[in-house]
């Protein structure tokens, strides 16, 4: 299988065809995805959620991000591994520069950092040391108590416009990728028109150029109501890895997201 660089995103962007990226935070979860044909796996700081029980990802550390980059990696996949920087773990430059350091030497391509217009600085000070990143814009989990819950973001005009700008003026800063998470497919849209760098969505509607689900929900492995975007694949799967795959599939057959997993204005 070849291996999957940010230069296989990028082809799928201006060839408007679809990659597929799921949370993964072990070697056997990130083999089964590999060989299911999933593009990317995503070490989230989700996983203060979905395994260590958190009600948010604010407790992660860069040592839990690290050690389960190491885990993920120890699978010598072909896919794209991208890891999440922890809540105030680039908040000075030289916090960003001892995160990332530490999350690339822990077998990161991509580190992902949430946030808006002001990671603008931080995409050009990571671009000129060589790493790799994603802009993760619309709802940044990271940013859960100024928002007040886990709320669809863009959704009136003004907040649209901020989040348009924010996407235009990363893309323009060099970030290599961008995730878009719970925003109007229609915001969506113009995100699309305004940017050049692969987009990868989780709410988003079905306009980007890739769809990442956490792992755990795809799988139907969840404690309570699943949001509206969440299709549960292992309900008509017989493995795992078949579930991996069905997701792939729909993803790349743009069978999903559907209407039902999308959100309007
Ligand atoms: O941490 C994570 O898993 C994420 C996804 C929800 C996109 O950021």
């Amino acid at each position: 299988m070849a291996l999957i660089t940010l230069n296989t995103l990028k082809k799928h962007r201006t060839e408007s065809t679809k990659f597929s990226m799921v949370t993964a935070y072990d070697k056997c979860f990130a083999s089964l995805a590999a060989k299911a044909g999933i593009d990317a796996l995503l070490v989230g700081d989700s996983l203060g959620m979905v395994l260590q029980g958190h009600s948010n990802t604010l407790p992660v550390t860069v040592d839990d991000i690290s050690y389960h980059t190491r885990c993920v990696a120890a699978a010598s996949s072909n896919c794209l591994i991208v890891s999440d920087i922890p809540f105030l773990a680039s908040a000075t430059i030289q916090d960003a520069v001892n995160t990332a350091r530490a999350l690339v030497q822990a077998g990161a391509n991509v580190v992902k950092i949430e946030g808006g217009s002001n990671l603008t600085s931080l995409v050009k000070l990571y671009r000129d040391q060589g790493v790799a990143t994603c802009c993760h814009l619309g709802l940044t989990p990271q940013f859960v108590n100024q928002f007040g819950g886990y709320r669809v973001q863009g959704r009136t005009s003004e907040a649209a416009k901020r989040l348009i700008n924010a996407a235009a003026s990363l893309d323009q800063a060099g970030t290599d990728m961008i995730l878009l998470e719970c925003v109007p497919n229609s915001v969506t849209e113009e995100i699309m028109r305004v940017t050049t760098a692969p987009v990868v969505g989780i709410g988003a509607g079905p306009s980007v150029n890739g769809q990442v689900l956490v792992m755990h929900d795809l799988l139907g492995v969840t404690c309570d109501k699943s949001p509206r975007f969440v299709k549960n694949f292992m309900s008509e799967a017989d493995s795992i890895q078949e579930a991996f795959e069905l997701f792939n599939q729909a993803v790349k057959d743009e069978s999903f997201p559907a209407l039902e997993h999308c959100f309007e204005e």
